[in-house]
């Protein structure tokens, strides 16, 4: 088995649908990351897309090149290219009503790549929503990419610039650098790389703590017709917030099956390991990994567990059928935050979004009875998001009580 290089952090996309996010991936990377069927039909992103992007030393303004501007290991000059390190990128849908797809991201990663549309006003009601969702999560970094430059003339340009300096001032990522980039025509990519490789650190990562992974796929990778004797086990896609797993390792799946008003914690063996194309031996923090197990693959088939959580048996945090919290409501212009009793909510808690009612609503407290169990512990954070008006919109935030 070859040596594989692990990414060392992880960046999610934000910003309004269609301004350009999954181009900008490809113009990093050189892959585009929506693949699934429905998401060529629709030219949009609808699941979270995820791809590595090697960054190389090259010499010039800009010192580091990402993988999509390096051709047969020679930088855009023509110099030998130097490998300097792994980023991952997780690819967030820009859709309103794929909102919680991208919220639902965000609790892993170590930073955020803001795109904004330069040819207009800035900023669109998305832009506003995964922006809000960042800060509540904590996001500590911040890249902005104001795209599709090629379609304005440097007034515009810089009129955008301005209202994007003024929608971040005050808070936490003012002082984030707005690079100019056409992701379309590949212009400025490698400013975009050397300034994401200053602004995102490498993570520190745990290895000796028990693994907990985030499950944000699932498949079940037979073709119709494959005999039972051929059938491989479920696979199951995602992120690992600590800790190793390794080939032969049992594991245990939470919330699991729900039997009655229970569930089921759900155990196998790791059967193989995957990044991308390449086999490994053991998966870690930083990037997206693809488990085989020997699981019923009915079990695993179209996302079935995707918001589930990977560890070892016995050391999983408990599952909650309901949730009291510690309730912040977030004031925004035309939207009543509070909560109402009996009204439905839905709630996103690390990678999982799961509709609830609330139950109660007093003072800072809450209680929603959820409609699946989600794997969790006290002090988690979530977003609460509610329709109005027809649109998904954050209305606040909560801490997990005991
Ligand atoms: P969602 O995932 O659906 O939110 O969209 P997205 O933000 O990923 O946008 P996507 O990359 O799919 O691009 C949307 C459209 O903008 C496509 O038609 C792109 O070709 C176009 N586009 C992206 N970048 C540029 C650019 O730099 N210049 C121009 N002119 N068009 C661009
Ligand atoms: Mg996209
Ligand atoms: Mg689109």
């Amino acid at each position: 088995m070859q040596e594989y290089t692990y990414p060392d952090s992880i960046v999610i996309t934000a910003g309004h649908v269609d301004h350009g996010k999954t181009t900008v991936v490809q113009a990093l990377s050189s892959e585009w990351v929506a693949r699934h069927s429905e998401e060529i039909k629709r030219a949009m992103t609808i699941k979270l897309g995820y791809t590595n992007v090697d960054l190389y030393e090259c010499g010039g303004e800009y010192p580091i090149v990402p993988i999509g501007l390096i051709k047969d290991g020679k930088c855009p000059d023509g110099s030998e290219a130097r490998f300097v390190r792994r980023i991952s990128i997780l690819d967030a849908p820009g859709h309103e009503v794929l909102l919680s797809t991208m919220i639902s991201g965000i609790s892993f990663v170590d930073g955020a790549l803001m795109v904004i549309d330069a040819s207009m006003q800035a900023p669109q009601p998305q832009t506003e929503e995964h922006f809000i969702a960042l800060t509540i999560m904590g996001t500590k970094s911040l890249v902005i990419a104001q795209n599709k430059v090629d379609l304005v003339n440097r007034d515009k340009a810089i009129e955008n610039y301005m209202q994007i300096r003024g929608f971040i001032k005050g808070t936490w990522a003012e002082g984030a650098p707005i690079i100019p980039i056409s992701a379309l025509h590949r212009v400025n990519i490698d400013a975009l790389a050397s300034t994401l490789n200053n602004v995102i650190k490498p993570k520190a990562i745990d290895l000796s703590k028990p693994p907990i992974m985030y499950v944000l796929r699932s498949f079940n990778v037979n073709k119709p017709g494959t005999p039972p004797s051929k059938l491989m086990g479920g696979v199951i896609g995602g992120t690992l917030l600590q800790g190793r797993i390794r080939v032969n390792d049992e594991v245990e799946i939470r919330p699991g099956l729900k039997l009655g008003d229970k569930y089921m914690p759900i155990r196998t063996k790791v059967v193989s390991i995957a990044i991308g194309n390449q086999l490994i031996e053991e998966a870690r923090p930083g990037g997206l990994v693809g488990i085989g197990t020997l699981l019923d693959p009915a079990l695993t088939k179209a996302d079935a567990l995707v918001g589930s959580v990977v560890g070892e048996p016995g050391k999983l945090a408990p599952v909650y059928g309901s949730i009291d919290i510690e309730y912040h409501s977030i004031s925004r212009k035309g939207i009543d935050s509070s909560l109402k009793v009996g009204e439905p909510v839905m709630v996103i808690i690390g990678s999982a979004s799961v509709m609830g009612i609330v139950r109660s609503f007093k003072g800072d407290s809450a209680s929603i009875d959820l409609r699946r169990g989600v794997c969790t512990q006290e002090g988690a954070k979530l977003v609460v998001i509610k329709q109005v008006t027809g649109r998904w919109r954050i209305v606040g935030w909560g801490k997990l009580k005991g």
